[in-house]
């Protein structure tokens, strides 16, 4: 299959934009940094799994589907995303979200879970250990009720959904063509790792010499992301006929910039996601997108790059994350100690 007919429904708003963060760089003494905006995909606020949404999605669409059923965390930027598409397709949704108890609803409905309910998603929160369970047992209710229910894979990182990032490449490096860079380094948040696959696959494909750096978000060692997202990047090839060789070095994961945990609070997270706000106006996601720009942080200050470098930082999306983190937030910019470091709705915090 050549990546040009993939089966793909359009549901972003591409190409993202490539702008220039002088202030941040010239804060950092840093390189120059562009930032890719995928926090402006155009659907339900933006990030990155719109890309990859267009391919699964296709799939649900021709197999006649009239739900999805997914699931992710409690505050996952994923099952926005996922109900957003699903409800754009004209199709209904169910997350089956993991949280501290079964069951469990929080007295403030913020963040992301507000947008579930805004989109009209049926929620079921479960512990991590019976999620599956309830997943399965939903698809077989809507199929006992006559409904074609189409199970997403959380974080939609399969060999078709990588592709959303394969694209990626070929779209920065025209854009990077228009302004006139040569871009170095692209630094961006690896969880599933489907993001950084796409990015690695297309960077070899195309022959780019970008360099990708992966940033963890926590919960993972180094060795089990970059043997995860290595596969991921096979797997891909094989999808589009290719056989890649990847060289220990293609895939590059920094791992030590997320804290003890998931969603954990930690003080280069609140670092990044203020000085992002501050110099650029740039609101970033206190997870994902803070743990990458830390990671970006740390390497400018220790000079890691040349001072001729042009770093893309990719922002992958996720701000509404940031209003359910405001009780950390506000204690870190009054200087206060932080009334809570895992996050309440985080099934290691019952
Ligand atoms: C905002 C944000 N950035 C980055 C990622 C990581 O992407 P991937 O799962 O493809 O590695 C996620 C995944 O949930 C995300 O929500």
């Amino acid at each position: 299959m050549k990546l040009s007919t993939l089966p793909r429904v359009r549901l972003a708003d591409l190409p993202t934009p490539l702008q220039e963060l002088r202030n941040l760089s010239a804060a950092l003494k840093g390189p120059r940094i562009l930032v890719k905006r995928d926090d402006m995909t155009g659907l339900a606020f933006g990030g990155n799994k719109t890309r990859k949404l267009e391919y699964l999605m296709a799939d649900a669409i021709s197999q006649g589907a009239d739900y999805i059923v997914t699931g992710a965390g409690f505050h996952s930027n994923w099952c926005t995303q996922a109900a957003a598409a699903a409800r754009k397709s004209g199709m209904k949704v169910v997350l089956v979200k993991s949280g501290p108890v079964d069951g469990y609803e929080p007295e403030d409905i913020d963040g992301n879970n507000l947008l579930h309910h805004l989109m009209g998603a049926e929620i079921k929160v479960a512990r991590p250990e019976n999620t599956q369970k309830v997943i399965e047992e939903t698809l077989e209710e809507l199929k006992a009720a006559g409904h074609r229910p189409y199970l997403l894979r959380a974080t939609g990182s399969t060999p078709p959904g990588v592709m959303g990032y394969v694209n990626t490449i070929l779209e920065l490096t025209s854009q990077a063509v228009e302004m006139g860079v040569d871009i170095d380094y692209l630094v961006h948040a690896s969880g599933s790792g489907g993001t950084q696959a796409g990015l690695v696959l297309g960077a070899k494909m195309f022959s780019t010499g970008i360099k990708v750096l992966g940033v963890t978000t926590g919960g993972k060692t180094e060795e089990g992301q970059i043997e995860k997202v290595s596969g991921l990047v096979k797997e891909a090839a094989e999808l589009l006929g290719l056989s890649i060789d990847l060289t220990p070095g293609d895939v590059v994961v920094y791992n030590e910039y997320a804290g003890e945990g998931y969603g954990y609070v930690t003080d280069g997270k609140m670092e990044a996601v203020k000085l992002a706000a501050e110099t650029e106006g740039l609101m970033l996601d206190p997870v994902y997108t803070a743990s990458s720009m830390a990671c970006l942080i740390d390497l400018c200050r220790k000079k890691f790059f040349k001072p001729e470098d042009v770093v893309v930082y990719l922002h992958t999306g996720g701000p509404a994350a940031l209003f359910p983190y405001k009780t950390p937030l506000k204690a870190y910019l009054k200087g206060e100690e932080r009334p809570w470091v895992i996050p309440p709705w985080s099934p290691s915090s019952a």
